[in-house]
This record gives structure tokens, C-alpha cells and sequence, in this order.
């Protein structure tokens, strides 16, 4: 199977970014990273992968006006680098529905809850604070609606009694990377597509999301 182009975008830390980076290293994924992307210059997820080497393009995002605009040009540069797939992996910016229209279907998310629960920001303090039993995160295609496109895939935690909004994100977190790099596996082997609105699993719409399992595969 040839190698797809990613396109990574980033606004932060970089744990998930460098977990696809492993996961294209040790063959695990048939990927190689050919941009890391980001709205903020000063993100750790660029110092990351100017240090694995990997192309970064860095758009500040921050005082611009026009919003749809700088949307259009940051995509037509992440779009120079041909890149077969996007990944949003901590990028905190939602996206103009024009600027993402030519990537429907091969644009991905990663977002720390279940969604539909807790789209947008704090999603561990919600979810503590909704007295959700579980939480989680979700992987789904990318739409013009916050967080609201077609999941893909969730990895589940329990939630427990003495719980933090930041006990609950590190526990959640190692769960995320694999459920980042599983999911891109199922899209790169054709084991999972968008058709319309709908996932398809196996040549089959989904009527729910694949989950991840103990052992680091979804079903
Ligand atoms: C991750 O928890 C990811 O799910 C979340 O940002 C974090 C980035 O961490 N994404 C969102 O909240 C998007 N709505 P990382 O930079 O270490 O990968």
C-alpha cells in the first residue's frame, strides 16, 4: 500500500501529533507526515516537529479580522502540501465551512468527550460537573459545526469518585493517542469511509461509533 500524505494541525501541546509520528515510524500506519500546520506560532506541537523533522507552517491566527479569509489561505497552504489526509489533533480553531469544503470526508478530529456530549472547551470539568458516569473521547469527521460531524470512533473511561477535571484528562490521554492512530488506520486501510453524513464500516452504514477495545483495535 503506498504511504498517504498527512496534513497534521495543531494549536498546543502535540501529544497526539506525536503519537501519529511514532505510529508512521514503527509502520503501524502507512502514513507519512508531510506538514505540521498550526494558527499559533508559539505551539510545543511545532518545536516538536521541527525537532523530528517534519515541515511546519506556522499562520497566527490571533488580530485577524477577517476570519473566512485567513481560514481560506491557511488551508490553500496546508493544501499545497498534497497532503492525502488532515488531522486536527489539538487544533482550537473551528474552520470556515467554505475553507474545509474541498476536504469533506478526509478531514479528522479528535475531541476529548462523547460526543454529542460536551462539544467545545472544558469538557473534563463538564463532564465531572454533569455527573457523567463516563467520558471519553470521540474521533469524527470535521464539518463546519463545532465538534458536530460524523463520529467515527470513541474510547471510553469510567469516571471515578475522586475525580479531577485533570485526573480525568490524564487518564483519557493515552487512550486518545491510540484511538487517534486506530481510527486513521481504519480510513487508510478503506475499512472505514464518510458517504454523505453517514460513516460506512465495512461497506455497511454504522449505527453507532466504533469503539476502541482493551487491546488497541476498534470494534
Ligand atoms: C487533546 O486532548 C485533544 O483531544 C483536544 O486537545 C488536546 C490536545 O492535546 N482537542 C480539542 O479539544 C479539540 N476540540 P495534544 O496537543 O497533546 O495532542
Amino acid at each position: 500500500m503506498p504511504h498517504a500524505r498527512l496534513a497534521v494541525l495543531v494549536s498546543g501541546r502535540g501529544s497526539n501529533l506525536e503519537a501519529l509520528h511514532a505510529a508512521c515510524g514503527s509502520g503501524r500506519l502507512a502514513a507519512e507526515i508531510a506538514l505540521v500546520a498550526s494558527n499559533r506560532p508559539d505551539a510545543l506541537a511545532l518545536t516538536r516537529a521541527r525537532a523530528a523533522g517534519i515541515a511546519t507552517l506556522a499562520c497566527d491566527s490571533r488580530g485577524t479580522g477577517d476570519r473566512a479569509a485567513w481560514d481560506m489561505a491557511f488551508m490553500a497552504a496546508v493544501g499545497a502540501a498534497r497532503p492525502d489526509w488532515i488531522v486536527l489533533a489539538g487544533f482550537m480553531r473551528r474552520l470556515d465551512g467554505a475553507a474545509i469544503a474541498p476536504w469533506a470526508g478526509r478531514m479528522l478530529n479528535i475531541h476529548p468527550s462523547l460526543l454529542p456530549r460536551h462539544p467545545g472547551l472544558d469538557t473534563h470539568r463538564r463532564a465531572l460537573e454533569a455527573g457523567d458516569a463516563e467520558h471519553g473521547a470521540s474521533v469524527h469527521f470535521v464539518t463546519a459545526e463545532l465538534d458536530g460531524g460524523p463520529v467515527l470512533a470513541q474510547a471510553r473511561v469510567p469516571v471515578l469518585p475522586d475525580d479531577t477535571p485533570e485526573r480525568l484528562a490524564a487518564r483519557l490521554l493515552p487512550l486518545e493517542h491510540r484511538l487517534l492512530v486506530a481510527s486513521l488506520g481504519a480510513l487508510l486501510s478503506g475499512r472505514v469511509r464518510l458517504h454523505g453524513d453517514r460513516v460506512w464500516v465495512d461497506g455497511h452504514a454504522a449505527v453507532r461509533p466504533l469503539q476502541l477495545s482493551a487491546d488497541g483495535n476498534l470494534s
